[in-house]
């Protein structure tokens, strides 16, 4: 039985991937900051799919303690989704370095902290399958929300270079980029239902790509024309508009 391990696991967007995974009869090990709250959902899959699920405590702020995280689940996943994810506060963190910080550890920092760990054990292995969710607000810094965006291009310059160094090793390194997403991180958000998926959605095109298939992943194929035309805008007419 294979296993996988999410990174994050309270994100709507784990547990939508957590679940198809189930599904497709992987073992789970769900790691979030507060594992008690995840009980609920770890027994619910239990039940329905009679598979093994683990819960995990994570921080990915916790640099130091990445290394011991890892020596303690009781196996090492064969696929690994990091969905730890902050989108902020533009405005405030304009003002206030701790949100800027908590924006560049949560979407950046972290994340590779706990994936370089998790390179070094499948390079050993020479197999698994790694999965960031990044985002399109990574493409294009936007005075919306260039902190994320930015922290964002960060992560998904990461993944590209370690897809890079792992490929000639069959290690699959897939870049999610799904647009927006109805979930708790934009509940508070108005979103254009034509352009937003459900997790679920978000969960689907994940496993159509797991083993083959796409390494840079749009769930909605709208968004890859969104942003080809966002990246062809001159800067200089970029400067002037409101997105
Ligand atoms: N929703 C969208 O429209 C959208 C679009 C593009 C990309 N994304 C990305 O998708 C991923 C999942 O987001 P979501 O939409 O499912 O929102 P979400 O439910 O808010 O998920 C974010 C997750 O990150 C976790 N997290 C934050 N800081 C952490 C830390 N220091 N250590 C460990 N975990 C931490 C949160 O944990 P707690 O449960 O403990 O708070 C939460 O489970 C994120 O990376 C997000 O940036 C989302």
């Amino acid at each position: 039985m294979k296993t996988a391990l999410l990174l994050g696991a309270g994100s709507s967007i784990a547990q939508a991937i957590a679940r198809a995974l189930a599904q497709q009869g992987y073992a789970l090990q769900l790691a979030a900051r507060d594992p008690s709250a995840l009980e609920p959902f770890a027994s619910d899959l239990k039940l329905k799919y009679t598979l093994p699920v683990t819960l995990h405590t994570l921080d990915a702020r916790a640099y130091a303690t990445h290394s011991e995280f890892y020596e303690n689940l009781p196996v090492f996943p064969e696929v690994i989704i990091c969905a730890v994810g902050y989108l902020g506060d533009q405005p405030f963190g304009e003002k206030n370095w701790a949100e800027v910080e908590n924006i560049i550890e949560c979407n950046y920092t972290g994340p590779v902290s706990l994936l370089n760990i998790a390179a070094e054990k499948m390079q050993l292995k020479k197999a698994g399958v790694i999965i960031g969710i990044s985002s399109v607000a990574g493409e294009r810094g936007r005075a919306s929300n260039y902190l994320y965006g930015s922290a964002k291009a960060g992560f998904t310059a990461y993944l590209s270079g370690l897809r890079n160094r792992l490929y000639p090793l069959g290690i699959r390194v897939i870049t999610l980029k799904p647009g927006f997403v109805y979930s708790k991180m934009t509940e508070h958000l108005t979103l254009p239902p034509r352009l937003t998926a459900s997790p679920e959605q978000v969960a689907k095109a994940v496993i159509k790509n797991l083993s083959s298939g796409s390494e840079i992943i749009y769930v909605k194929p709208i968004w890859a024309i969104i942003m080809t035309i966002i990246r062809l805008i001159p800067e200089f007419i970029f400067k002037k508009l409101k997105l």
